[in-house]
């Protein structure tokens, strides 16, 4: 693969700066844009993670106005040590941090060879990682990074969904009409709200440990056997059909994988009888590459108390609530079912902090310590998994256009 920071390549560059062609010498930049979707409130960058580029050795530049939703205005970023800048710098950059996967106007403003890195959500936009590819781009989507111990401070799914999860019972709470935890007062006393959460992944584990310290009397449901004893460890009670295929589910990544059609009927009989005497459910469920089970039917809906509320985190990949509608609260059968999108991007200041994080870690290893200097590694771990394009290629055949000769 040919690359412009090809193995090797950077270990004969002094230290922090490399010498460019007529224009002496400079320190690499990394471009902070402002995202262009309305409705994404976070930013790739935090003060501290500026600080933390500027100690890389890189020269940071952030577009005005880029850390406005998340509560960073740009006098903090330029006190961290940055520059403030106009789109057009993007076109100097060699690095650019993104949230979302950049469209098609921005991709024309950056330089081929730049590296760029987001949440690229390529599955399905195999067109757009191509464009990518034609405009010479090195792309990373983060999401994409390997759950192993070393990535885990790059982990952007954990990060997200931790604070999604959390955000899900905060959303369920302000739709309720009751109170969450139990109230003894002299005017009588406040039942605790009984809350269900499916999927107890990263973020049902953190929607179960939420909705327990805000009071309420906390159950949860998964099909993988491990989940049991973290939901336990919440203090929540575990509610699923323990047969053999359950205790079998737990796929060697530690993902969920579809069940057999028999295993999802009597789950689904166990959990009908449950949600009837809940008042908020919060489901969670995802499969990697598939689209979300249905957990939650219309009759289930129908069954719990007039008021009750269910949170669908999973609408955007199909939904795991029948009825649920993508950025919307829904009234079905008496129930309000809440879907919003981008959940990370509605507690954008705390999850900024935490993706600029992830990032700073991921491009920190693509930095070689003695130089100073971006050394890409396309044989390393991390940069295998997430390399979407290189060299002018999509290098994942996973997102090769469908159509052969399109590039
Ligand atoms: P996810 O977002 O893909 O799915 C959420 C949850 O839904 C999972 O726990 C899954 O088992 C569950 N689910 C799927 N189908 C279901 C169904 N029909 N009914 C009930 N639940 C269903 O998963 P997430 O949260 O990203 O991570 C899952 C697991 O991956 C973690 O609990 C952990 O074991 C592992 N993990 C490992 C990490 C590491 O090693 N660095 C980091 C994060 C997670």
């Amino acid at each position: 693969m040919s690359g412009r920071f090809a193995v090797g390549q950077d270990a004969r560059i002094p230290a922090l700066a490399r010498l460019r062609p007529g224009r002496g010498l400079v320190s690499e930049i990394v471009f902070i844009a402002k995202e262009t979707d309305p409705n994404e409130g976070r930013v790739a960058a935090s003060p501290d993670s500026v600080k933390k580029l500027k100690g890389l050795g890189f020269d940071v530049v952030v577009e005005t106005g880029a850390g406005f939703l998340s509560r960073v205005p740009d006098a903090e970023y330029e006190k961290a040590g940055a520059r403030i800048g106009a789109i057009a710098d993007a076109k100097t950059a060699d690095v650019v941090l993104k949230v979302r996967r950049p469209n098609s106007a921005e991709i024309a403003g950056y330089k081929s060879g730049a590296i760029v890195i987001a949440i690229m959500d390529p599955y399905g936009n195999e067109d757009a990682v191509a464009d990518m590819a034609k405009a010479g781009l090195s792309a990373f989507a983060m999401e994409l990074m390997p759950r192993i111990t070393r990535a885990q401070s790059m982990d952007v799914l954990s990060s997200q969904a931790n604070l999604a999860g959390y955000q899900a019972v905060i959303d369920a709470a302000c739709e309720y009409d009751r109170a969450l935890p139990m109230m003894m007062t002299a005017a009588g006393t406040v039942p605790a709200a009984k809350i269900f959460v499916m999927g107890a992944g990263v973020a049902g584990l953190q929607a179960i440990a939420t909705a327990r310290r805000l009071g309420a009397v906390v159950s949860a449901t998964d099909v993988r056997p491990a989940a049991k004893e973290q939901v336990a460890s919440l203090g929540a009670k575990f509610i699923a059909v323990e047969d053999e295929e359950f205790k079998a589910a737990e796929t060697a990544g530690g993902y969920a994988k579809e069940m057999s059609k028999e295993y999802q009927a009597k789950q689904a009989a166990l959990v009908a009888e449950h949600i009837a005497k809940q008042d908020i459910v919060i489901t969670t469920a995802l499969i990697p590459g598939r689209p979300a089970p249905r957990l939650v039917t219309r009759d289930m809906l129908k069954s719990m108390k007039p008021g009750s509320v269910a949170v669908d985190l999973a609408v955007e990949r199909g939904g795991n609530v029948e009825g649920a509608k993508a950025g919307k609260v829904a009234d079905v059968e008496g129930v309000k079912v809440i879907g919003h999108l981008n959940v990370p991007g509605r507690i954008a200041a705390s999850a900024s902090g935490l993706y600029a994080k992830n990032l700073v870690t991921f491009l920190e290893t693509m930095v070689s310590k003695e130089t100073k200097a971006l050394a890409l590694n396309m044989e390393d771990e991390l940069v295998k998994a997430t390399a979407l394009t290189h060299g002018g290629a999509i290098v994942n055949p996973n997102f090769e256009p469908k159509k052969k000769g399109d590039l």
